[in-house]
């Protein structure tokens, strides 16, 4: 098969991974989570004691930790220094300094080199903020998922609830409403909607709905 690739952009709780994670698994392509690499960088700044609003304390960390990405059949795992940090970074606290770190000019210039690399050897399904805008602007499918801010954060809840974790769903939905703002509207590749991409809202889909439509894209790019 020749290589392809396909980009999955949107807000947080748009249901980018695991559409991303399962349309991979079906067409037999390899599936990356760009999130995770920020989530992983927020990860190692915690754990150094350095705050996310220094930016020469990021870079310094950031040039200095060993982040390893490894697909695997059930999905990617990431390790920093040799640890599988994959479900550890998935929390609130970490989405949001994850948030805070990518929006540094330098620490986007490392991870989409590495996120380039990764394209350039197989065939992928690479979802995050800026996938068709940036990092794969030749990517043949661009999807731009989307959905309703009282429905991501309905989602985000029941994730929360999955960890045995509690949660509002007023402030859920204004911890979201943030997020989406710093993402959009930061200096260096916000999120936007590539002129190319093909912008499917997921509101009221379900996730296997959300799978049948991109592969019908697929199809069609192919
Ligand atoms: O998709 P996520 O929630 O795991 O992403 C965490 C943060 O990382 C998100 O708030 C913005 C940032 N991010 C980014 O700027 N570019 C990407 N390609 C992926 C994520």
């Amino acid at each position: 098969m020749e290589r392809f690739a396909i980009a999955i952009d949107g807000p947080a709780g748009s249901g980018k991974s695991t559409a991303a994670k399962e349309t991979a698994k079906r067409l037999g392509m390899v599936y990356v989570d760009t999130g995770a690499m920020y989530r992983t960088v927020a990860l190692a700044c915690i754990e150094a004691g350095v705050s996310t609003a220094e930016e020469a304390a990021v870079l310094s960390v950031l040039n200095s930790m060993d982040m390893r990405i490894e697909p695997r059949e059930d999905g990617q795992r990431i390790f920093f220094d040799g640890k599988d940090v994959t479900a550890e970074i998935r929390t609130p606290e970490i989405g949001k300094a994850a948030s805070e770190v990518a929006a540094y000019q330098k620490v986007r210039e490392r991870l989409v080199e590495i996120q380039q690399g990764l394209a350039r050897r197989q065939s992928v399904v690479m979802d995050g903020r800026d996938i068709g805008t940036v990092v794969l602007p030749d990517a043949e499918l661009k999807i731009y998922l989307d959905a309703g801010v009282e429905e991501r954060a309905k989602r985000r809840l029941g994730e929360l609830r999955e960890q045995g974790r509690a949660g509002e769903l007023s402030e859920v939905m204004e911890k979201i409403r943030l997020r989406d703002e710093a993402d959009k509207n930061r200096a260096h590749s916000p999120l936007c909607m590539a002129e190319d991409a093909v912008l499917l809202d997921s509101t009221g889909m379900s996730a296997e709905e959300v799978v049948q439509a991109i592969l019908a894209e697929a199809e069609k790019a192919r």
